[in-house]
């Protein structure tokens, strides 16, 4: 918490000596810094130089470089100044929150909800994921998550992070996780989770779609490659590949080729499942 050490400081440290400061803590072997705050540069002097201090600075490998961030256009900067991690405030007192942010706590929320939206779409972690799952169990009781990457932006090590903590902070509920293959990860990032008990995973027939508001994203992984890996490797899905990829070959002749699924090209393998049996997955 590096911002707020600084931001009670009367004297403001010279940039430079900001970007010293991170990237020695970071030396000594603290992986999460909260660097600085993309806030008013009027509400906050002492922190109104966040944009060189996160582009001046060096950065490890695994490092997470944090930032606060209370509104839209603290993300944009955030995510223009290559933050790891937003921190997204509000305060529960209404007094507080509007002597702080000058906006009441609906506002705040409003706020945060636009600023979590546009750095999903960046790709960018964001503890928010976790808040907004423990507000979806407590407030709006639900009982069922699904946690989306709907850029196709997510690797095996991020899916386990992410859904650990998810996990952690969402006991009640049963999780269902949904990849897109932009990077062609989506399988890869289903196995990250298999074994942790995660039993719902989405897949579209073909492998087809994408999404309107992130650009380049293809589609969910193909339902039959995923029923296929899912078989083989010991987790029964009660699924009739043969006729999936039937209704897949199907839907590609008024589509065309080029849709991504894999084993309806390749058709499914002659030999059955290797691994030892585990319990139903799909
Ligand atoms: N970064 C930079 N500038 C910002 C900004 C941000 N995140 N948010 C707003 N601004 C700018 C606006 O562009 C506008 O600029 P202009 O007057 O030149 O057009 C000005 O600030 C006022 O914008 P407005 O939306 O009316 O903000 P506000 O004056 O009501 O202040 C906050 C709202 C949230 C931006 C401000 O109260 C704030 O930054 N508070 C953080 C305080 C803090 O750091 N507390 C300790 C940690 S919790
Ligand atoms: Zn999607």
């Amino acid at each position: 918490m590096l911002r707020d050490g600084l931001q009670n400081e009367d004297r403001v440290l010279p940039t430079a000596r900001k970007i010293e400061l991170v990237e020695r803590l970071a030396a000594s072997g603290l992986r999460r810094i909260e660097v600085s705050s993309f806030v008013s540069p009027r509400a906050m002097s002492q922190l109104a130089d966040a944009d060189a201090v996160f582009k001046g600075m060096a950065r490890r490998p695994g490092g997470i470089h944090a930032a606060l961030v209370p509104n839209l256009r603290g993300m944009e900067r955030a995510i223009d100044g290559g933050a790891d991690e937003a921190n997204l405030v509000m305060s529960a007192s209404q007094s507080h929150n509007r002597a702080n942010l000058r906006m009441s706590r609906e506002a705040s929320l409003r706020a945060i909800r636009q600023a979590a939206a546009l750095a999903s779409t960046a790709g960018m972690r964001v503890a928010a994921i976790l808040t907004w799952c423990r507000r979806l169990q407590d407030d709006a009781d639900i009982h069922s998550i699904s946690l989306c990457d709907t850029s196709g932006m997510a690797y095996p090590a991020l899916v386990k992070e992410v859904v650990g903590s998810v996990r952690d902070v969402c006991r009640g509920n049963t999780l269902a996780l949904h990849f897109h293959n932009t990077q062609g990860l989506g399988l890869a990032n289903v196995f990250a989770e298999l074994e942790s008990g995660v039993v719902r995973y989405d897949g579209a027939l073909a492998g087809i779609g994408g999404c309107l508001y992130a650009p380049g994203a293809t589609g969910n992984i193909c339902t039959a490659d995923l029923v296929d890996a899912l078989e083989v490797s010991g987790y029964p899905t009660g699924v009739d590949l043969d006729a999936l990829i039937n209704t897949a070959r199907d839907l590609e002749k008024p589509l065309g080729p080029a849709t991504p699924g894999q084993v309806m090209k390749a058709g499914r393998r002659l030999s059955g499942p290797i691994a030892a049996h585990h319990g139903p997955a799909g």
